[in-house]
């Protein structure tokens, strides 16, 4: 059976987006060597609002006790888990804003990190409860900051896979995007080429 991939783009560059570029070679790698069925999102062009607290009661509120607003509210996530759920790898195309990750990828996050659903609370500490899903990030930044403290996105984002029992990532940089020609260049040949291997082993 075919490897299911979702692919998560949030770059608000659109076609002049990195972290697109780096998605659009994931996604022709795999189309030239098959075996592998890739579902695109595109979290900026289907922006999610912020969690608010109407979304949050519709969670909180039994199935058969919802509102047809906290029905339509609670749908929003619902569908995001199943998708979530339905596939194998996640692949997420990261830009770095302002030192995080795009508020729309958060947005997505916050549907999917659902206590209950893809974690729950227990005496030890949470437990993840999405079982056998790897995630692969392509993380395309202006600067540079893999390795050093200043790289609050990897973490942020490995914990909160993490929580949801997702902790087989590989992570492939794109630095210094932003710092000359030569870097750009040089940086998105590397990424090209660590995203064949990973393709290699899907
Ligand atoms: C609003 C905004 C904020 C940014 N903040 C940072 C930053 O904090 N650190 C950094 O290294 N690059 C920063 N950059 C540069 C981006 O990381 C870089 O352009 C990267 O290619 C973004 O991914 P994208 O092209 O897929 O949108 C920022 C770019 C924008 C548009």
């Amino acid at each position: 059976m075919a490897t299911r991939t979702l692919l998560v783009t949030s770059s608000v560059l659109g076609e002049n987006g990195q972290s697109n570029a780096l998605a659009n070679h994931f996604q022709q790698q795999v189309a030239a060597r098959g075996g592998v069925e890739v579902s695109h999102r595109d979290v900026v062009a289907n922006a999610l609002p912020h969690l608010d607290i109407e979304e949050l009661g519709a969670w909180q509120t039994p199935a058969d006790e919802r509102s047809d607003a906290q029905k339509a509210l609670a749908a929003r996530s619902d569908e995001l888990l199943a998708e979530l759920r339905s596939h194998d790898v996640l692949v997420l195309a990261v830009p770095m804003y302002n030192l995080g990750i795009p508020s729309q990828l958060k947005a997505w996050f916050d549907r999917v990190l659902r206590a209950g659903e893809t974690f729950r609370y227990t005496e030890t500490g949470p437990q993840g409860l999405l079982e056998g899903k790897r995630a692969i990030i392509l993380a395309a930044r202006g600067g540079q900051y893999a390795g050093t403290e200043f790289d609050s996105q990897t973490p942020h984002l490995k914990t909160m896979l993490g929580l949801m029992g997702i902790s087989d990532v590989d992570v492939v940089f794109a630095e210094g995007l932003n710092m000359g020609d030569a870097q750009r260049d040089s940086a998105l040949k590397e990424a090209f080429q660590a995203i064949d291997q990973l393709v290699d082993g899907l």
